[in-house]
């Protein structure tokens, strides 16, 4: 032993990893250009420790940017609240920069790299001034899996550290698996918000101009360049940027799949277990079902991950999926001890708030908490609220981060290095009208199919309209880092080699269905237990379905709803085939298809063709 991994920085009192300890010279090369580049006032490489992750979080309550939650009711707990332009991910200034425009394709923005990359520069020329520049190795999957990817992530937030703590497995055991020369994704983030010598700081410093805002990928280097947010999926790098942007250019390359999916166990009473894949949109159920509390007695779910899967082939031909994240980041508002008791729990202690009001004993609430209004709060923007004030306490896309490791209903095999096998994949969506409640695909390619024509309203997840259908491919439509049409087929690859009996079954469920009134005719949650069951009896092939034109329905006596004391009606509509709506579905996929060119795969324009002549 030289010297000691740790010191004491003199003049901030704050612990580095010793650099002059890091063995990696490519990685403490890139660290040194970037800040002569950002010219911050201090680096500091983060440990991951409990200690560093405790003493940042002191330092967030100082600055403003935190407050401390009543220690009796949620120990260990923070609120954060953002600048209100600053509440969600930004499609619009999220760019794929790949050489040649068409490998970004129809549904990404594209931009020059070598344009981008000057522009790049200028922003992040000084752009941490008067901060500390935080390095971050981390791990997306576990560090002992074969799909493992390491990451380094520099950020001028100091909540972007203590979030990617939760999200991420991070510090020195990364740093030393990289060793002297490993392979890392740099990934560097500014707020975007330098400060002049003497200038006071705000809570949330981040760009207020939206047309300064850049999530970049260049999916060849690889590399992320995020400038100007600090919230969720802009600001957390291991997450939609490399965990699925980057990370799907490279499963394509190397054979395996990158996908926005929740991985849940299913155990029947009999005590068999089937593991089920799930593609949502952006708040539209993933979190809730991932962690579902089942009515249906005798059945358990256990989660295994909410929001991202990545999957490959094992050696016995099955597709296993492994959860490359360590926490939560969920939509707040809605959850309740009805709606998702197990995330309720998962968050009571060791979690950061983001948006959410703060009532007078210092504790969270939201809309939808299944508790009353407080008499008066602070809400999400940090002014005085009352339940007639005719505004929102929470932000609708208002967040939690968690720990996995607390959900009461956590999988045993969630860190498991090779993942799990999987028996189904489900597609799902908001979707008012037309599509049933559940819906077997026929095969693979029909699978496929239903996946590619997969849409949603659109939500709050993002910025920009919410509530209108937009098609969302596999739930990546916002997350895909390349030609969506090369995507699907990279997909259907996976049934031209290896044994297409071992293949999962393909899923649309759709908990949306509303009359017209606008009443929802699924209960939903918990509820979603009696479609997962009859899933899980088709995996096994005990339970009926009937042929129709779109694929196969549950038999009316197969889904298990009897005691649910649904409408008649209301049950004809949900596994009903509405064939004029789908027609005007297979015109607008059509419309979808026609953007993909001559990358849309050619047998997906023949399943389309085999629809369209089904339904006559
Ligand atoms: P991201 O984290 O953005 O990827 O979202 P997600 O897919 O994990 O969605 P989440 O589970 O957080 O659900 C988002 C919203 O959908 C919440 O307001 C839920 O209350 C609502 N929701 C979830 N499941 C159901 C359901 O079965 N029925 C109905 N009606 N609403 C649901
Ligand atoms: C989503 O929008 O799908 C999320 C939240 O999971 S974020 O991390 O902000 O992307
Ligand atoms: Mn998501």
């Amino acid at each position: 032993m030289t010297t000691r991994l740790f010191f004491i920085a003199g003049n901030r009192g704050e612990r580095f990893v010793n650099e002059r300890n890091v063995r990696h010279e490519r990685l403490k090369k890139w660290v040194t250009e970037m800040a002569a580049l950002c010219r911050p006032d201090s680096i500091h490489w983060c440990d991951g420790s409990q200690e560093e992750y405790e003493r940042l979080c002191e330092a967030l309550v100082r600055h403003g940017t935190f407050t401390r939650l009543n220690p009796d009711r949620r120990p260990n707990c923070f609120l954060a609240r953002s600048h209100p332009s600053d509440v969600a991910r930004v499609e619009d200034r999220t760019f794929i920069c790949s050489r040649r425009s068409e490998d970004a394709g129809p549904t990404n923005h594209w931009a020059d790299p070598d344009e981008m990359r000057a522009t790049l520069r200028r922003l992040f020329e000084g752009s941490m001034q008067g901060r500390t520049m935080y390095v971050i190795p981390f791990a997306m999957g576990p560090l002992d899996s074969p799909l493992v990817k390491i990451g380094v992530e520099i950020t001028d937030s100091a909540y972007v550290v203590v979030n990617m703590r939760i999200m991420t497995r991070m510090g020195r055991a990364v740093l030393d698996r990289l060793g002297a020369d490993g392979e890392f994704i740099p990934c560097l983030h500014s707020v975007g918000a330098p400060l002049q010598s003497g200038q006071a700081d705000v809570p949330w410093p981040c760009e207020p101009d939206p047309a300064k805002k850049f999530i970049v990928h260049f999916p060849e280097e690889p590399a992320i360049w995020s400038f100007g947010s600090g919230y969720g999926g802009n600001a957390l790098l291991g997450k939609k940027c490399l965990a699925l942007r980057i990370a799907s250019v490279m499963a394509r390359r190397e054979g395996w799949l990158a996908e926005h999916m929740l991985i849940l166990s299913l155990t029947s009473p009999a005590g068999r277990t089937h593991y089920i894949a799930a593609a949502f949109p952006s708040a539209c159920g993933k979190t809730n079902l991932a962690m579902m509390q089942p009515t249906l007695p005798g059945w358990t779910v256990r989660c295994l991950g909410d929001d991202i899967a990545w999957i490959r082939r094992g050696a016995d031909g099955r597709l296993y999926a492994m959860n490359p994240e360590t926490g939560f980041f969920g939509v707040a508002p809605g959850t309740s001890a009805q709606s998702n008791p197990h995330a309720m729990h998962t968050f009571e202690r060791n979690s950061i708030f983001t948006n959410v009001a703060l009532t007078p004993d210092d504790d969270v609430w939201w809309e939808d908490m299944g508790v009353p209004p407080p008499a008066h709060a602070i809400d999400w923007q940090g002014q005085e609220w009352t339940p007639d004030c005719g505004r929102k306490a929470a932000h609708p896309n208002a967040r939690f981060t968690a720990p996995a490791a607390q959900c009461p209903v956590i999988d045993p095999k969630w860190e498991s290095p090779e993942g799990v096998p999987l028996s189904a994949i489900l597609f799902g969506g908001r979707r008012p009208s037309t599509v049933p409640l559940v819906n077997e695909a026929f095969d693979w390619e029909h699978g496929i199919f239903l996946g590619s024509s997969a849409g949603s309203e659109t939500t709050t997840a993002a910025l920009g309209k919410a509530g209108i259908l937009r098609r969302d491919p596999f739930a990546m439509l916002p997350f895909c880092g390349y030609h969506i049409g090369d995507y699907l087929a990279h997909w259907l690859s996976f049934a031209r080699s290896g044994d297409r009996s071992k293949l999962p079954r393909f899923y649309f469920v759709n908990w949306f269905r509303k009359d017209d009134r606008g009443r929802w005719l699924w209960p939903g949650y918990g509820e979603n237990s009696r479609v997962l069951k009859w899933i899980a009896e088709r995996v096994e092939g005990t339970a009926t379905a009937v042929d129709t034109p779109i694929g196969r329905l549950p038999s009316p006596e197969a889904l298990d709803i009897s005691d649910l004391g649904l409408d008649a009606e209301d049950v004809r509509k949900l596994l009903e085939v509405d064939v004029s709506g789908w027609r005007r579905e297979v015109d607008d996929i059509e419309t979808f298809y026609k953007t993909l060119d001559d990358r849309l795969p050619p047998r997906l324009a023949e399943e389309l063709r085999n629809l369209r002549a089904r339904l006559g």
